[in-house]
């Protein structure tokens, strides 16, 4: 719970024409995963990559990869990513019932990788409490899934605070992930909520300067989550 918070570059935004040069620059500037957005053209009207990349990018880097499934068919699929090298695999809620979504999670877990389920803007976090208190990791969206670059929806830090107390509620502790718009000033804020893991895309990869635009995010990040918790402790 007092793991500081961790950077996780999305690809979606980095160079694809060089992709092993920009994933080693945000391995040596400190990020904590590579977030590997998998998109269908189905559940989101965005197609993007998906096995072969995941299986390339794992003889390359040391980083775990983060996989953010967006496909109509996550409990068909996963098992291809998890053969692929994913440490952690995220699957939304939207397309399954309580039962698949239950079978989607013992499948990650089973394989040895870390667990995670994810709720669009529009979709309440009780969604995920048939599974939550299996989960490693709750992604929260902060953008409609489909693209990066777009910005953050005001309010989303609510819905972090939110899966913080369920969770809570339910004597776990999974990671908290914020997903889209993510940058300086909203990265201050979703960790002030109990944020643990940042997916950036653009903020890092569309910078002059990736490397220094991931430590100015990881550092207000931190500085948030410390004034949180230090004001937690003296009101308590
Ligand atoms: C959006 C993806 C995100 C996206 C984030 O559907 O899940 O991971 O790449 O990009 P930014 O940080 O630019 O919003
Ligand atoms: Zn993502």
């Amino acid at each position: 719970m007092f793991e500081p918070v961790k950077i996780a570059p999305s690809i979606l935004s980095a160079d694809f024409a060089n992709l092993g040069r920009d994933v080693a620059l945000v391995e040596e500037a400190g990020a904590g995963f590579v977030h590997v957005d998998v998109m269908d053209g189905h559940f989101v009207p965005n197609l993007t990559m998906g096995v072969p990349v995941v299986r390339s990018l794992k003889r390359v880097t040391s980083l775990p990869l983060d996989v953010h499934l967006m496909i109509a068919n996550p409990l068909e699929q996963l098992p291809w990513y998890l053969d692929a090298g994913a440490d952690s695999v995220t699957v939304h809620v939207e397309p399954l019932d309580a039962e698949e979504l239950s079978r989607a999670v013992e499948a990650i877990r089973s394989a040895g990788a870390k667990a995670a389920a994810s709720v669009k803007p529009d979709t309440p976090v009780e969604a995920l409490l048939p599974v939550l208190a299996d989960l490693d990791m709750v992604l929260v969206m902060s953008v409609e899934p489909g693209f990066s670059g777009q910005g953050y929806i005001e309010g989303s830090e609510g819905k972090v605070a939110r899966v913080v107390q369920l969770a809570r509620s339910l004597g776990v502790n999974p990671l908290v992930e914020v997903d889209g718009g993510i940058g300086p000033a909203t990265a201050a804020r979703v960790a002030a909520e109990g944020a643990d893991v940042l997916v950036c895309g653009s903020a890092v990869f569309a910078a002059g300067d990736p490397a220094a635009a991931l430590a100015a995010v990881r550092d207000e990040a931190e500085s948030a989550r410390l004034a949180s918790l230090e004001a937690a402790s003296k009101g308590a």
